[in-house]
């Protein structure tokens, strides 16, 4: 007797996010920004996010948060915005409250916010295995593992009791393998990695989707600002020998947030132009 497929397993027609509220940490500038700007043309509602009204500013990139935000409303879907510290539980618990107050529930949740980035704000000065001051660690694992970890606690939960919604860590290529100096951001992303292969078995069986976008070196204004560059690897020509572009690494992230991948979990997609091509 032929059987017909059920219809669960026709392909989702769109990467349509309407209807959907999703967060970006750290979206007040570079990459975070950028991936707003990709949720909402496929129609979520957003909420952006930094550390800081002033945060935007550091690189150049805008005046403040406000006027991010304000750039962004016109755009078709609903907006708005939160400041605090990723690390503070407390700070984590306001914003998500505001944001259940304003928007709803969140169904996508993006945890970019991050960097190698020390206690001062800034790359720590020494940066090696065995050098770096244990400030400046305890301030990268923070800012990286810790804050994506209390980000998923606050409101994975809510996914899983809706049995809805997709959270997408953003690690590192630093993370995949050895690298010297960024040792300690390399294994702060090392553990966001391996955190989102746990957390998506935990939250298998309540149908919430858990994976990581791992970028290669990607061309936002921190990153132009605290290294040296090559001048090769800027152009955006045929090649993939080269940075990418901040618009490369959200649309990865579009696609994970998307029903597109709607079986999809527990993955880390490294978007590097196939610089590294090892298996795991
Ligand atoms: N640019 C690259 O080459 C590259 C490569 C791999 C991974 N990444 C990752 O992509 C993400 C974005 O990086 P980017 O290059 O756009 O840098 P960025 O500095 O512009 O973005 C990081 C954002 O996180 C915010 N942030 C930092 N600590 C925070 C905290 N404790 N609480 C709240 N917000 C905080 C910052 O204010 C900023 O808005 C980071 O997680 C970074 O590690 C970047």
């Amino acid at each position: 007797m032929s059987q017909t497929a059920p219809a669960s397993a026709k392909p989702a027609s769109s990467l349509d996010l309407s209807g959907q509220v999703a967060i970006v940490t750290g979206s007040g500038r570079g990459l975070g920004r950028t991936i707003i700007e990709a949720l909402i043309d496929l129609g979520a509602d957003v909420v952006i996010h930094d550390i800081s009204e002033e945060a935007p500013a550091q690189y150049g990139e805008d005046a403040n948060l406000t006027a991010v935000a304000a750039k962004l409303a016109d755009r078709g879907t609903r907006t708005m915005s939160v400041t605090g510290d990723i690390t503070d539980e407390a700070a984590v618990k306001r914003m998500v409250d505001a944001v259940n107050e304003r928007l709803g529930p969140i169904s996508i949740l993006v945890n970019c916010a991050g960097g190698d980035i020390g206690a001062a704000g800034t790359k720590p000065a020494k940066n090696g295995a065995l050098d770096i001051s244990l400030e400046d660690a305890r301030a990268v694992m923070e800012r990286n593992f810790i804050g994506t970890m209390m980000m998923c606690r606050a409101i994975c939960p809510g996914m899983a009791e809706r049995n809805h919604g997709s959270v997408i860590n953003v690690g590192s290529l630093n993370g995949h393998m050895g690298v010297s100096p960024e040792v300690i951001y390399a294994c702060a992303k090392a553990a966001i990695v391996h955190y989102t292969r746990c957390l998506a078995l935990e939250m298998r069986p309540l149908g919430v989707r858990v994976n990581a976008v791992s970028p290669g070196p990607t061309k936002s204004a921190r990153f132009l600002a605290t290294r040296t560059t090559d001048a090769k690897m800027m152009d955006e020509g045929p090649s993939l020998d080269r940075y990418a572009s901040p618009a490369e690494i959200a649309d990865a992230v579009a696609f994970l947030a998307s029903p597109k991948s709607r079986f999809v979990s527990g993955q880390i997609l490294r978007v590097d132009g196939a610089a590294s091509l090892f298996a795991a």
